[in-house]
């Protein structure tokens, strides 16, 4: 890890016109108070910073970002601070200013007709789920650090999680955005129409552009009828290719009622219930393989249940189910559901762990698990593969855990070998090596192999285009 210098301080003509615009709510400069937003979620960084942004309106935001911009002062903005790749983080030098989006946290608009909403950047995103359950519809993106990410931060990430499934990424459950760009201007994009091709779809490139073109402080959210009928079932099964049989079975019975599809190996469930109080095994037996299925319709007797029991039947005859349970409540549907959820935090308990974020065609998924497993397993002896996650879109984290007792410190400098053995086969396959987390600090080096040439050069030009000064999350996404 680099060295972290002291915070160079503010240019005092700077820190005073921030004072004046932001109010002492919105300028934090005590190094206790900004301690919090200098690491990232995994600790694979610390950096430094002289201050804390934190405005409470998007004229203030606007003020501010004209201001750093007039002192030539790097801006990195934060939401909930989850990120995987270390996208929220400033860097060591104490030059940039972290730019909380904490305080933009309102819902301006909700409309149970038009089935949007329309929320601040800074709003979490399990506040944005019960808003939309309180006009009785349903906000769907749902990820395990949805009690702290924010919806500037899963449009900024085009976050996935678990019902990309179903309703796609961040991106497709966004139809407008307000924006503040490099130099302090506003863009108000905050349009609810289904329709609206007017000209360059800016807005798309702000998803997903890990705060490298600017600030998101608002969107309009699309909303959905709320389920009134859900099964969980968690599943063991025979292996891979038993795991994606059994997604096709209930794919191809009724593709709608499949909310979420989720594999899980033996590894992974014994460190979730080995790590967090509460998490027990629901089947017989423990297994290698097992697979979470979440159904969901908004029909009150949409037969989800008999649809569950038919096709676990099949496949149980099939042999590709080996023992299955299903939950009886909403109690117990959410304990199945922890047994997933709880993933991330139980190899985190565990000790070090190196994350894959790869996807590849839903075809693949079994091929890229047990190769890279095998490859993994050979790398570093004794280290345990624990692939997990989003099997209905072809994302799974291949994580790997360091050996039992080992040296973390030891493994984790072995970090890129790892990714690039992974990497290696998820190009063979056709696949990604950023599926859902991003870019962030932690990848930019892979960009040029991956996405060199022309369409790196694109990014550039864009990039150029709208940050000329390169004052917006310098050293992420793009090498
Ligand atoms: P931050 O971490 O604060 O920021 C993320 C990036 O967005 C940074 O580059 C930051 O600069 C930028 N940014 C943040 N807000 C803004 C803004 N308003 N304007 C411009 N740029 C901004 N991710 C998934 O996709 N799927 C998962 O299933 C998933 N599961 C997770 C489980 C756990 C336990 C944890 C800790 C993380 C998980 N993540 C997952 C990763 C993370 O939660 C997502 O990337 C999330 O979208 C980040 O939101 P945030 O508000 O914390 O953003
Ligand atoms: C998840 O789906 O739980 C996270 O995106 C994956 C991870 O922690 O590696
Ligand atoms: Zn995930």
């Amino acid at each position: 890890m680099p060295d972290t210098h002291a915070p160079a301080p503010l240019p005092a003509a700077l820190l005073s016109a921030l004072q004046a615009v932001l109010g002492p709510k919105g300028l934090l400069t005590d190094p206790g108070d900004i301690a919090p937003a200098l690491a990232d979620w995994r600790g694979l960084y610390q950096g430094a910073s002289p201050a804390i942004i934190r405005p409470g309106s998007t004229q203030e935001l606007a003020a501010a970002v004209r201001l750093c911009a007039r002192h030539e002062v790097a801006m990195v903005p934060q939401g909930g601070n989850t990120s995987m790749v270390g996208g929220a983080t400033p860097d060591e030098s104490g030059r940039q200013v972290v730019v909380s989006l904490a305080r933009l946290n309102r819902i301006r608009a909700i409309d149970p007709v038009d089935m949007t909403m329309t929320v601040e950047a800074g709003l979490v995103l399990k506040a944005a789920q019960d808003a939309a359950t309180g006009v009785d519809c349903l906000f769907p993106l749902s990820l395990g650090a949805e009690g702290t990410a924010t919806i500037g931060g899963v449009l900024s990430t085009n976050a996935g999680g678990n019902t990309t499934v179903r309703y796609g990424n961040a991106r497709e459950l966004m139809l407008g955005l307000e924006m503040v760009l490099p130099d302090g201007q506003v863009i108000d994009g905050l349009r609810a129409l289904r329709k609206d091709n007017t000209g360059y779809a800016l807005r798309h490139l702000f998803v997903g552009a890990e705060g490298t073109l600017g600030f998101i402080t608002a969107a309009v959210l699309r909303m959905f009828p709320r389920a009134r009928e859900n099964e969980v079932a968690f599943c063991a099964v025979r292996d891979e290719e038993a795991a994606l049989a059994l997604f096709r079975r209930f794919r191809d019975r009724d593709e709608g009622a499949v909310r979420a599809f989720e594999y899980l190996s033996g590894v992974g469930v014994d460190l979730a219930v080995k790590h967090i109080e509460g998490v027990t095994l629901p089947v017989s037996e423990r297994a290698d393989h097992y697979v979470l299925v979440d159904l969901a319709s908004s029909r009150p007797e949409a037969g989800l249940r008999p649809l569950a029991e038919a096709v676990l039947e099949e496949a149980l005859e099939a042999g590709e189910v080996l023992d299955a349970a299903i939950g009886e409540s909403e109690g117990q549907r959410a304990a199945l559901w922890r047994i997933r959820e709880e993933h991330p935090e139980a190899q985190k308990r565990e000790g070090a762990s190196v994350k894959n974020d790869v996807s590849v065609p839903v075809s693949r998924v079994p091929e890229m698990i047990r190769r890279c497993s095998a490859a993994l397993a050979a790398l570093i002896p004794g280290s345990r593969p624990v692939p997990f996650g989003h099997m209905g879109d072809g994302n799974i984290h291949m994580n790997l855990e360091q050996p039992e007792g080992g040296d973390p410190a030891a493994f984790l400098a072995r970090s890129h070998d790892i990714m690039d053995c992974v990497n290696e086969i998820v190009r063979e396959l056709g696949g990604s090596f950023s599926a859902e987390h991003g870019i962030g600090r932690l990848k930019t080096d892979m960009m040029e192999s991956w996405r060199g040439g022309a369409e790196l050069e694109a990014m550039r030009r864009i990039k150029a285009a709208l940050d000329p000064a390169g004052l917006m999350n310098p050293g992420k996404v793009l090498p």
